[in-house]
């Protein structure tokens, strides 16, 4: 069993995709384990993308960030990160598969939608930047054994 952060991006929101994106992690079979709306502070924006500083597109990435709303989850699952990367598509829209959610929403490289964790280290510290434990809650679901041995 594995945990990932998920984001709708501020463009998700706007476009009114979350209940859009959200029910493609569902049917995946990903179980929401957090979830909550909020808007990303400046200094919250700059933490998450550390490994960014100093890269063309870091200011930019930090100030559309920042300029809305956003959707965060926590999704667990056998290999959620990696399900759920695949969910979303590779990150430049055009590259994205049609059938991810990149893909099909979106355009730009700027705008694309959802960040999702891109490994368990890292997973793990995305999860701690945006919830506190109490948060997070562990549950069954009655199709749980339907999903994974
Ligand atoms: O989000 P992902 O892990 O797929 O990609 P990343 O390489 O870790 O980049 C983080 C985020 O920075 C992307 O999702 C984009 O929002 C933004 N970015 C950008 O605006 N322009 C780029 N050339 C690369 C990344
Ligand atoms: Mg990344």
């Amino acid at each position: 069993m594995e945990r990932t952060l998920i984001i709708i991006k501020p463009d998700g929101v706007q476009r009114s995709l979350v209940g859009e994106v959200i029910a493609r992690f569902e049917r995946r079979g990903l179980r929401i384990a957090g979830l909550k709306l909020m808007h990303i502070s400046r200094a919250l924006a700059e933490e998450h993308y550390a490994e960014h500083k100093g890269k063309p597109f870091y200011e930019g990435t930090v100030r559309y960030m920042t300029s809305a709303p956003v959707v965060v989850m926590v999704l667990e699952g056998p290999n959620a990160i990696q399900a759920a990367r695949q969910t979303m598509g590779k990150t430049h829209p055009l590259e994205a598969a049609p059938g991810t959610i990149r893909g099909d929403f979106g355009l730009d490289i700027a705008r694309n939608l959802v960040h999702g964790s891109d490994k368990p280290e890292t997973a793990e510290r995305e999860i701690a930047l945006y919830f506190k434990p109490e948060e997070l809650v562990s549950y069954q679901r009655v199709t749980d054994a339907w999903l994974s041995e």
